[in-house]
């Protein structure tokens, strides 16, 4: 509370002057009561989780007439907030500076509202309230992990976080590999089963993190996985929590690496998550070396997969640390705006890629709801040019028709499981984007996607695609018939947001067999 000073002249002798003097002091009071109310620690709960704890998080609120500054924190992250209030209504902004995190009132000395979307009430916050404090741990001085031997070519299988996100069970990871197998695409090559973030409970009295509820015993899972001829992975984070505040490996990566390799895991997925909580981006790489050194000291092949939304130039130090394939972007969406910017931002990182080490676009989409047949082809297209992880996103027991023939197009597969392991580099002109990919048997893979919202025709030059042996025949990979090019050329139009792909060979040329059989 701002105390009140009175000066001699303010002091009320007469009954008019008190008079006067009560409304006055009134009048403060309620001021300094309605622009003081915000100020202070608040808690807010929200879900109970699969392993018996809640979500939580602390909102810290200073007030200055109707401006706010402050802090949110959750177990998984903390960010700077800054907002407004008018009357007894806020608005609360943290990473996103259009849309408020935070919207709603103070009623009767709580907030009620909105966070992030979802309805909530926070009540002045008590010590058991708070999120407790995290001891430091130095990251290790850098050296480089030894290369794992894994991932010659782009990973392929399924992640359960596109379509089930937090409500991933034990049964749904069962029914994926049931589907993997039934559906023919273990044998297209999708023979990963990944269990992305949510299977974690809690610590066990030896410190060794076992699932929730939803799951049953990981190692019993990992057989049957196993027995239906498939690889499977897991994901946990270098900090305390994953990014939905489930326990991970911060002060456990030894121990963790220990018990997944017991499992019988074969893939880790390594989300930062709560680490930023902890450390700062440039200590990012020995963060992560960290638990690639864990994971190589198992002495079990386990592909190595970063997942840091590709801060700090991780393309440049992924592979240092051990990793197969690191995430060079935020999370994919089902829309197609997110799925154009993700791919678009892989074009400087051509370079990084290759067998053993890849830039992660992140997951697909294909056959979410979100985008057309045309979009998801697209999606299909990109990722094989730039030689992306093939890690399908979809309930495998619902497929379309459609989608089941997008994802197993072989054609298409085999040009992202090129043993040359080259990312397609591209050129735009006007709505129309190509990108081409040299390939193991001297041949290319050429794309041409149309950005834009109206049909354009294309025209491919033979020239332009730097072919080291003459053209012998060209086949269109979607439609799966043989093009011609007539004079060096083939045009053919591009609905929008559709994409051409052409698979173009060359008369067998030994030089280039000897690149591709010392790639493998
Ligand atoms: C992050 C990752 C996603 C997914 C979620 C799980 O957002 O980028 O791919 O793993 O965490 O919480």
């Amino acid at each position: 509370m701002k105390k009140i000073f009175l000066t001699p002249a303010d002091n009320p002798t007469t009954f008019t002057g008190r008079l006067l003097f009560l409304l006055l002091a009134g009048l403060l009071i309620r001021t300094d009561v309605c622009a003081q109310e915000l100020t202070g620690r608040w808690a807010t709960y929200g879900k109970e989780m699969w392993n018996g704890h809640r979500e939580q998080a602390v909102i810290v609120l200073k007030q200055s007439g109707n401006s706010i500054t402050g802090s949110f924190e959750s177990l998984t992250g903390k960010t700077m907030v800054t907002g407004t209030i008018g009357g007894n209504h806020f608005e609360i902004f943290a990473w996103d500076h259009h849309k408020p995190a935070l919207v709603g009132d103070l009623v009767k000395s709580e907030l009620h509202g909105t966070m992030f979307g979802r309805p909530f009430v926070a009540r002045a916050a008590l010590p058991q309230d708070e999120i407790p404090a995290v001891e430091y741990i130095a990251p290790p001085p850098l050296h480089v992990v030894p290369y794992n031997g894994l991932a010659r070519t782009p990973p392929m299988g399924w992640n359960s976080w596109n379509h089930f996100g937090e409500d991933v069970n034990e049964a749904d990871i069962r029914a994926a590999a049931d589907a993997l197998v039934s559906s023919g695409m273990r044998d297209a090559g999708y023979n990963y089963v990944n269990i992305d973030g949510t299977w974690e409970g809690n610590r066990d009295r030896e410190g060794s993190l076992v699932p929730n509820k939803k799951f049953g015993d990981i190692a019993a899972l990992a057989d049957y996985v196993h027995s239906r001829g498939l690889k499977i992975g897991i994901y946990s984070s270098p900090g305390q929590y994953d990014c939905a505040g489930y326990p991970t490996s911060y002060a456990h990566e030894r121990q963790d690496a220990d018990s997944f390799a017991k499992w019988g895991i074969d893939y880790l997925k390594y989300d930062w998550c709560s680490a930023e909580k902890i450390y700062r981006d440039d200590q990012i790489q020995a963060v992560y070396q960290r638990m690639g050194d864990a994971l190589t000291a198992t002495g079990r092949p386990i592909v190595y997969s970063l997942c840091e939304y590709g801060k700090e130039k991780v393309q440049t130090c992924g592979a240092k640390v051990g990793g197969n394939l690191w995430r060079t972007t935020d999370d994919i969406r089902d829309s197609w705006s997110s799925m154009i910017a993700n791919l678009e931002k892989q074009a400087p990182f051509a370079p990084d890629a290759g067998p053993g080490h890849w830039n992660d676009p992140d997951m697909l989409e294909i056959g979410n709801g979100g985008m057309t047949g045309d979009e998801y082809r697209t999606q299909m297209s990109l990722w094989s040019l730039v030689a992306a992880p093939l890690l399908a996103g979809n309930d495998l027991q619902t497929m379309t028709n459609e989608t089941r023939s997008i994802l197993l197009n072989n054609e298409v597969i085999a040009i992202d499981q090129d043993l040359l392991g080259k990312q397609a580099i591209p050129y735009r002109k006007g709505d129309l984007e190509t990108w081409i990919k040299p390939l193991a048997d001297g041949g290319a893979a050429v794309g041409v996607v149309n950005l834009g919202s109206a049909t354009r025709t294309t025209t491919i030059r033979a020239s332009d695609l730097r072919l080291p042996a003459v053209m012998t025949h060209a086949r269109n990979l979607w439609a799966h018939e043989e093009v011609q090019f007539v004079g060096g050329t083939y045009s053919a139009a591009v609905a929008p947001h559709a994409t051409l792909l052409l698979r173009v060979f060359v008369a067998p040329d030994p030089v280039v067999r000897r690149e591709a059989s010392s790639a493998q």
